[in-house]
């Protein structure tokens, strides 16, 4: 089986880049920063970035570059006991992260048509949770499902689905050469554009003034960590397929630290124009900016809209706003399906254009229940479980699996034979020592938090059911599958085949 590759270096980029920045870069980075001391919080951030970030970056897509594979193959390489851990995270994230991400993708789409007339009337509050999704009481008041919301997933959905049935070079690399310079052009024209308003310096006087008193927080330090990791989809399984269409030669350590520099330069590089919109709707309203500011889901869909209502040319600014979200989104939708397509084919042997049509349809399906009245209540609890726990063990079990079980040393010398910047053993005490002790930490405290409190006031039942439930399900899931028979040679294969 030949696999394919990607036609350049820079193709490759774009679409890391295009998997790394996302709807969190756009609107969660900017209230995190402003809620843990403004630009302050940079040192944290900076400090992720550098200690786990782009260290486990390197090691991802060193791993799947060294092993040629989609993470299963990749670990089943290292170790047929290992197998089930690259499942659970492609599984995870593809019957997951992307069935919710897709939704809120499309409730950005939604608003991207309201913008041009301003559809969400005078009080974009109530237009949000009560008439555009008309949250229900409770996660089991399902309610109806959102004909508008459903009629924007299948086109999101459609989009995915023909951008990777056109494979690695014709779809996924063409599509992130056309979308990432797009939203570059796009939110250089809305922060120039934001900036001119007036009250914009206020808005950026409260985004970045430092308050160095929130980062003697230990909360701050985990926040940054956390941000780092699902903003450069690490644990995802993606950089590890990206990885494996890499030619013999890639400069891996470059290419790693470029998406990671580029993705939290354009998160900084979009708060701006998050800030200084609020800056003028608050200067518009006379009131500080802390009084208008609003937490992520809140931020893009009630006070971005506010903002855009009381602007000249608001329903311009809010169209390109909402296109920038729908492009950052699907770039990083269609790396989260890739990551578990690739698997497939890789071990099953499937018919890679049979097989998008099929988990596409799937992937549609299983969203459906996002685009419910209990859709946000279910998005929120199951978010909150994948991320702050699936994705963390499997950042920790990588880094046992390859810091421990596996030669880092040689996997050092493979990545610095090809790359041009070298890596010291300081490189091997992170991913040995550090970044799983970091995320242990992180893991210990979320569950302590959680064995105490049930997660965001929701009744025990719901948060057993479906958050503890998703994970369950998904991680048995990965066995099973990690428990059948490889169709292909693949994981016995050394050479640059499969
Ligand atoms: N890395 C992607 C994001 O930040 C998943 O949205």
């Amino acid at each position: 089986m030949n696999r394919e590759q990607w036609k350049s270096q820079a193709g490759f980029l774009l679409s890391a880049i295009g998997s790394a920045i996302g709807l969190g870069n756009i609107w969660r980075f900017s209230y995190m920063a402003y809620d843990n001391g403004g630009g302050a919080f940079l040192i944290p951030y900076v400090a992720a970035l550098l200690s786990a970030g782009i260290p486990l970056l390197i090691l991802e897509i060193g791993i799947g570059h060294e092993r040629i594979g989609s993470a299963p193959l990749a670990y089943a390489k290292i170790g047929k006991k290992w197998e089930w851990l690259g499942w659970w995270a492609v599984t995870f994230v593809m019957f997951g992260i992307v069935l919710y991400y897709t939704v809120v993708i499309a409730w950005c789409l939604n608003f991207f048509f309201l913008s041009f007339n301003l559809g969400w009337g005078d009080n974009p509050d109530t237009f949000f949770f009560k008439e555009f999704l008309a949250v229900s009481n409770g996660p089991f008041e399902i309610g109806r499902i959102r004909i508008s919301i459903l009629a924007a997933l299948v086109v999101i959905w459609g989009l995915n689905w023909i951008i990777l049935f056109r494979g690695v070079q014709k779809g996924l690399e063409l599509a992130n050469k056309i979308f990432m310079p797009l939203l570059f052009v796009l939110t250089a024209v809305l922060v120039f554009w934001s900036l001119s308003l007036e009250g914009a310096m206020e808005g950026i006087k409260a985004y970045l003034t430092p308050d160095f008193s929130k980062i003697a927080h230990p909360k701050v330090w985990i926040d940054a960590y956390s941000q780092i990791f699902f903003t450069l989809s690490l644990g995802f399984g993606i950089m590890i397929a990206y990885a494996s269409y890499l030619p013999e030669r890639a400069d891996i350590s470059k290419n790693a630290i470029l998406t990671g520099v580029i993705n939290s330069g354009y998160s900084l590089f979009a708060g701006l124009a998050v800030f200084s919109v609020l800056g003028f709707m608050a200067t518009c309203q006379g009131k500080p900016v802390s009084e208008v500011v609003s937490q992520s889901i809140g931020l893009a869909f009630v006070a971005y809209p506010k903002a855009v209502s009381l602007m000249a040319g608001g329903n311009f600014f809010g169209a390109i706003f909402f296109l920038c979200l729908v492009v950052a989104g699907l770039s990083s939708s269609i790396s989260i399906i890739e990551a578990f397509s690739s698997a497939m084919v890789d071990k099953f042997n499937v018919s890679r254009r049979r097989f998008i049509t099929t988990v596409s349809v799937l992937g549609l399906l299983g969203s459906i229940i996002f685009t419910t009245q209990a859709g946000l209540l279910w998005l929120d609890i199951v978010d909150h479980f994948l991320t702050h726990y699936g994705l963390v063990l499997v950042g920790i079990l990588e880094c046992v699996l390859i810091g421990w079980c596996f030669r880092l040393k040689s996997l050092r010398k493979h990545i610095n034979t090809i790359s041009s910047i070298k890596l010291g053993a300081w490189w091997d005490g992170l991913v040995k020592y550090f970044v799983p002790a970091v995320l242990g930490i992180m893991f210990f405290g979320d569950l302590y938090h959680e064995v105490t409190h049930p997660y965001g006031g929701y009744s025990w039942a719901s948060v057993i059911l479906i958050g503890c439930g998703w994970v369950v399900l998904t991680l048995i899931a990965a066995f099973l599958i990690a428990a059948r028979r490889w169709k292909t040679d693949c994981h016995k294969a050394g050479g640059r085949t499969c």
